[in-house]
């Protein structure tokens, strides 16, 4: 049976990841969860996978390098699935520095362990054994207003934020390593994510809270900024596919083709949401334009991100399948059917946060 190491699965996208691989694999694969449980992290979002013989979860920093070989050398890991980071652009504006030490000297103990365990005395590695290292299309910078320019894997790294900067690190770190040991890795560069379990730091989910609370919708700048938005069981499924079939050493980019600006989001949730609230639910009175609030620009904003996902498809045979317009009426289904799961997040650290965050 094949054993995974999935760093950072109870956050949102490797939480997710989880979930689509019991879903696919049942009882064929055994996975290992490590994750230090930052405000990110949230053990409800694996609820459903708690209790699987399969299944295990280590609380543990993957900066810790004596906690990360532990795992390595009471299990034979086949498969390691790098999510753990620091993962929010505007934290990383206001406190760089734990992004570096995430990002880069985190992936920097989980390379050094992966490859401590999989190196054979001449140097190769043992068959099978695979990293895949989660990362973004943040790396590659801005694109301007057109929207013929898309992010290739050839695209040089033009990272602007400390969170993007530190995630362009990472990766050239996993480069590092394939070019210098060989190490059998890949790396996934993926847009903007959104679905179940999304922390509601993050635009859809924070605009579908405040809107159903009657709270203020924040809108950066002119609201023009481009996202490429991809359902996270897409993402789930193309990470799984990268590594069945991708080549080894290779950069696959992963997005939706589904660009749009933050204000044409922001309208699509508010006309959802009052299709989807049922007659007479009080919140259809304030779920409304009126809350659109114009605050202050995000510092070094980037414009527009695209990803164009040809390599991908025409390689791996990975294409998005869940449109925007179904996405988003699961997300917001999957937030009515939880909404203790909100309230539970919105209360405590993330509350101070977020206070501090939107004081005008
Ligand atoms: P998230 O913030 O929801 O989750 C991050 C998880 O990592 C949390 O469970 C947290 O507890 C854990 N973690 C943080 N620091 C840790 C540490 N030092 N040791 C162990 N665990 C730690 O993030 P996400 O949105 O699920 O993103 C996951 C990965 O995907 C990240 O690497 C991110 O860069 C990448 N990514 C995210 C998006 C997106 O739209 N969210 C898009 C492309 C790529
Ligand atoms: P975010 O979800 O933080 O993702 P990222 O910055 O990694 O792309 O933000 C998505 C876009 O939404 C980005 O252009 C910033 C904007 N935004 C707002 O306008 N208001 C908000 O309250 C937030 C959180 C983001």
């Amino acid at each position: 049976m094949r054993t995974y190491l999935v760093t950072g699965g109870a956050g949102f996208i490797g939480s997710n990841y989880i979930h689509y691989m019991f879903k696919k694999y049942d009882n064929d694969i055994r996975i290992i969860n490590v994750d230090a449980l930052t405000y990110a992290g949230n053990l409800e979002n694996l609820k459903g996978v708690e209790g699987r013989d399969n299944y295990t979860f280590v609380k543990a920093d993957i900066c810790d390098k004596e906690a990360i070989a532990k795992i390595f050398a009471e299990n034979d890991i086949d498969r390691v699935v790098h999510f753990a980071a620091e993962s929010h652009v505007d934290r990383s504006i206001r406190n760089p520095e734990v992004f570096v030490q995430t990002n880069v000297l985190g992936t920097a103990v989980m390379l050094n362990c992966a490859k401590a365990a999989w190196e054979l005395e001449d140097g190769t590695f043992k068959e099978g054994k695979k990293f895949l290292h989660v990362s973004t299309d943040e790396v590659y910078g801005s694109l301007p207003d057109d929207e013929n320019a898309f992010f290739y894997e050839t695209t040089p790294y033009d990272p602007h934020s400390p969170y993007s900067a530190s995630k362009a690190s990472s990766d050239m770190l996993v480069k590092a390593y394939m070019d210098t040991y060989k190490f059998p890795a890949n790396i996934t560069n993926c847009s903007n994510n959104y679905g179940p379990y999304q922390f509601p730091e993050k635009l859809i989910p924070l605009i579908i809270n405040n809107a159903l609370q009657g709270k203020k919708l924040p809108v950066y700048g002119d609201g023009k900024n481009v996202r490429d938005w991809l359902f996270v069981e897409d993402h789930a499924k193309a990470i799984d596919m990268v590594q069945e079939k991708g080549r080894l050493f290779e950069t696959y980019n992963v997005g939706g083709h589904n660009e749009k600006q933050n204000i044409e989001i922001i309208h699509i949730i508010l006309d959802t949401l009052q299709e989807m609230l049922p007659e007479g639910d009080p919140r259809k009175a304030h779920v409304t334009e009126q809350l659109i609030t114009y605050v202050e620009d995000r510092k070094g904003h980037d414009r527009r991100y695209a990803i164009a996902p040809d390599k991908i498809k025409a390689e791996i045979g990975w294409e998005p399948e869940t449109m925007f317009k179904e996405g988003i009426r699961k997300t917001i289904q999957w937030f009515f059917e939880n909404e203790d799961w909100m309230k539970n997040v919105t209360s405590g650290d993330y509350q101070k946060y977020y206070n501090d965050m939107y004081k005008n």
